[in-house]
């Protein structure tokens, strides 16, 4: 669809009063509520413009938190999604073979590191991180536990969620895997090294798990070597190291994965978000012997693993990764022109903080209201992950939206009110 004039962000209300009933029926229905974006998305949304059912239109730096890179109606997306007109379009993937299955194995393991040479397809990213830790654990008979980072987020299937430090609601009450934790600081490497000498043996650690840049736990960047250090030290005693880049992955900070910024080579990497589906990577000897894990639709989904296929084929096509880090470059330059706290970012993995919670959920809730989608993370940070093809015009759009949104969210005793209370966690 050929866009004839520059599109701009219009807000009339929200929620729109069709969204408004949607919503209703789904807060009734869905039995895991977590206060979605109060609008309800239509089908025309058009590149980096989310549409909703009501005619809102809005800037969307999202991306369907990492997993929309290309923007909406991309039309080399919708070609392939019209390849797709016959039944059923989902297999049972690790029995069944279909085409697609094998094309996105050669495509994936074409972008990544040449030591890791076999992958197996999943359906998330949780399910990636699960399968990442069981292919560490099956070659270590004497794991009794392994080890994430304070603030590390890989997930919320229990195995998962056992890796995952963020929020304490994801937790409580659920059986965890045994973990020890080290910090996100230059520290990491005496407590890693720490455990690696005094808890027993080495051969106790399972695996290490880390996030190249953390995600839903701050966008945090890693201290100056910090991967160089824990590569250093897993490879000495010969500990499995997974790099869990299901958010950071896929080009989104300007390199295929982030881990590349750091010059390091994990043993294991889980993917999935931006690929459309979930994909366990690692050298073929470290896989398990053949029975030991599969998922029904793992490999499967013939029309995301088409997306996913063709989605790597636009990045290299249309030389995103380049633009990537031009337009992230771009981004925190205009972020910094606003006095923001704490601007940082890889390519389009870009975040600042505000001075509290509180301000920082009104901000988010104000942007929305001025057309502008973002996401919250940490304690006190935004993030902006827009599309890959986000243009100036449209950062320099969002940031004024912003700019007009931390004026009006920072005024004494500022409040949201009205109907959209009723649908978002409401300050
Ligand atoms: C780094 C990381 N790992 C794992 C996950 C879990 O992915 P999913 O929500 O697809 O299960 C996420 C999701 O945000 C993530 O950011």
């Amino acid at each position: 669809v050929a866009i004839k004039e520059p599109m701009k962000a219009h807000v009339k209300s929200i929620p729109g009063p069709k969204s408004i009933l949607y919503l209703k029926r789904l807060k009734k229905l869905n039995g895991a509520w977590s206060f979605p974006h109060p609008f309800v998305h239509s089908d025309k949304s058009q590149g980096c413009y989310i549409q909703d059912i009501d005619g809102n239109r809005f800037l969307d730096f999202a991306s369907q938190i990492a997993s929309n890179p290309l923007g909406y109606n991309h039309p080399d997306l919708l070609k392939v999604v019209k390849r797709y007109n016959t039944h059923p379009i989902k297999f049972a993937g690790q029995d069944f073979v279909i085409k697609e299955h094998i094309d996105m194995l050669e495509e994936l393991l074409s972008i990544v590191p040449k030591s890791l040479n076999a992958a197996f397809l999943v359906n998330s990213g949780a399910e990636a991180v699960e399968n990442a830790i069981k292919v560490c654990m099956r070659k270590r008979p004497e794991t009794k536990y392994g080890i994430s980072f304070e603030h590390a987020f890989h997930g919320r299937t229990l195995g998962a969620l056992s890796l995952t430090n963020t929020r304490s609601v994801y937790k409580k009450n659920f059986l965890q895997l045994p973990m020890q934790r080290l910090p996100f600081t230059r520290e990491a490497t005496t407590t890693l090294l720490r455990l690696v000498e005094e808890e027993g043996s080495q051969e106790n650690i399972g695996f290490v798990i880390i996030e190249p840049i953390q995600g839903e736990g701050g966008y945090n960047l890693p201290v100056e070597d910090l991967l160089g250090s824990v590569r250093k030290i897993t490879k000495k005693y010969n500990i499995p190291l997974i790099c869990d880049e299901v958010q950071s992955g896929m080009g989104r900070t300007g390199k295929w994965w982030a881990h590349q910024h750091f010059d390091i080579v994990p043993d294991v990497m889980s993917v999935a978000k931006a690929l459309q589906v979930g994909a366990c990577i690692s050298s073929k000897e470290m896989f398990p012997e053949p029975g030991a894990i599969s998922s029904t639709w793992g490999g499967g989904h013939r029309m995301d693993l088409a997306l996913g296929i063709e989605t790597i084929h636009i990045i290299q096509r249309e030389h995103l990764l380049s633009s990537i880090q031009g337009q992230g470059k771009y981004l925190k330059e205009r972020l910094n022109e606003l006095n923001l706290t704490n601007v940082r970012g890889l390519g389009l993995m870009v975040a600042f903080d505000m001075p509290t919670k509180i301000n920082r959920d009104n901000l988010v809730l104000e942007c929305l209201k001025q057309g502008l989608v973002l996401l919250g993370c940490g304690k006190q940070s935004v993030r902006m992950i827009p599309p890959y093809i986000i243009t100036k015009e449209e950062i320099d759009e969002a940031v004024m939206i912003l700019e007009r949104a931390v004026k009006v969210s920072s005024q004494k005793g500022f409040k949201h009110r009205g109907k959209i209370c009723e649908f978002i966690e409401c300050n």
